[in-house]
């Protein structure tokens, strides 16, 4: 039988930990699959580490729902298609899904393309910079701002928006409850000027083609559209520079991998695939159970909150060979980085596609390159970036 009291000696949240998480993820596998974790973020909720027990309730959304009670975000209408349950999920994706198709978002290669290379051109020369605010955060987010049709002359304005509400500077739970409802206000009225704007004026962005956009033979009301956006800004504008800053760090620390990338730039695709397993930049997701029911031998009444814990199913030694190595000539690597079931990630194409390039261009540029001395890498819980990822080559 396990144990779903809180478990204060299991925590995610201590800097070492975050930073370098894989052997807690093993302690809590082993020893506390069920549990509430020590930690502010996660006070109330359980958590599942066990590949088996999370994809279960990745695939059985009538037990673990999305509904907006799974997490605070900041929105007062539940996020498309993220937060609505099967069967009305399905019409929503059905409607999305053509929006982000692989052909769609290769048509986008060549802007990504010229974008990354200007970006490491700023830096190439100098020998240093700091990852994180000059090359992962600039080219996702302009990317993602001129597919959506926001305007990238506010990308500060919306990149601070977006760190309101996935990490605000809150001491305590109740203050992060108000700092990302605030957040979450301001949101919805960038959004809703501009849906605005685009039923009078359509241009060539999804936020446009959103406005035209049908679900089960009805146009999206301006509503729906916000609703829809309001998700993009949360997923669009942080996950991949986290992705893409998790693996740069990676690769910074192991020279035998990142030469073999600087040598073997074919293997950048597989490489993608095996960090993104290994690292889980999204190291989570969230759920509400539905129902009274049991995992593990451990009962969960209905109403309560559930933290997927996708980094640790990611290297469950009881789903993976090796699962602690990093194997960029792994076979079949099915991990779940971007999530599993009806509400797999719906930008995957995009975000590869962005993986792959960044990589491919920096080490044709920056080839030998390194933390710089004395740096302490500070990952951010949840979704994991890191600010201070200074290089030096
Ligand atoms: C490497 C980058 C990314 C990672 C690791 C990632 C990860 C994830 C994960 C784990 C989920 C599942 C959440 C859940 O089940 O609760 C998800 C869903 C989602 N992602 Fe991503 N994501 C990435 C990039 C993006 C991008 C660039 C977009 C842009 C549109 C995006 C849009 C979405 C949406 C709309 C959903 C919800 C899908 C649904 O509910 O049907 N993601 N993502």
């Amino acid at each position: 039988m396990t144990d779903t009291k809180t478990n204060a000696q299991y925590s995610l949240e201590p800097p070492e930990i975050a930073r370098n998480p894989h052997g807690a993820y093993r302690e809590i596998r082993d020893n506390a699959p069920v549990t509430e974790l020590g930690g502010r973020s996660h006070t109330g909720t359980v958590t599942l580490s066990r590949h088996e027990d999370v994809m279960r309730a990745f695939q059985a959304p009538e037990v673990f729902s999305s509904d907006p009670g799974a997490v605070d975000i900041g929105n007062t209408r539940p996020l498309v298609p993220l937060q609505i349950d099967p069967p009305h999920h399905r019409k929503h994706r059905k409607a999305l899904d053509p929006l982000f198709a692989p052909k769609q978002m290769a048509k986008h290669e060549p802007r990504v393309r010229e974008l990354i290379r200007e970006i490491i051109d700023r830096v190439a020369d100098r020998g240093h910079c700091n990852f994180h605010h000059e090359i992962a955060e600039p080219m996702p987010s302009t990317i993602f701002l001129e597919l959506l049709g926001l305007p990238t002359s506010r990308v500060e304005e919306f990149l601070s928006l977006k760190d309101g509400i996935i990490r605000p500077p809150a001491r305590s739970l109740e203050e992060r409850r108000e700092m990302v409802n605030a957040t979450g206000q301001k949101i919805y009225a960038v959004l809703e000027e501009v849906v605005e704007t685009r039923m009078a004026d359509r241009q060539d962005d999804f936020l446009s083609t959103l406005v035209d956009a049908e679900v089960d033979g009805q146009p999206l009301s301006r509503d729906d559209v916000v609703d829809i956006g309001y998700l993009f800004f949360i997923a669009g504008l942080d996950t991949v520079s986290a992705s893409l800053e998790c693996m740069v760090a990676f690769l910074a620390q192991n020279p035998v991998h990142r030469q073999r990338l600087a040598d073997e730039p074919e293997m950048i695709p597989h490489a993608v695939e095996e960090m993104l397993r290994y690292e889980s930049p999204v190291a989570s997701a969230a759920r509400i159970t539905a129902v009274d029911t049991e995992v593990n031998g451990c009962p969960i009444s209905a109403g309560t909150r559930i933290h997927l814990l996708v980094g640790s199913a990611n290297t469950d030694e009881r789903a993976w060979d090796h699962p602690d190595e990093v194997d960029f000539d792994r076979e079949s690597n099915r991990h779940i980085a971007f999530g599993a079931g009806v509400h797999r990630c719906l930008g995957s194409h995009l975000a590869r596609m962005e993986l792959r390039v960044a990589l491919e261009e920096w080490h044709a540029r920056v080839p030998h390159y390194r933390l710089a001395d004395g740096v302490e890498l500070r990952f951010s819980q949840g979704i994991r970036q890191i600010d201070n990822l200074e290089l030096v080559w």
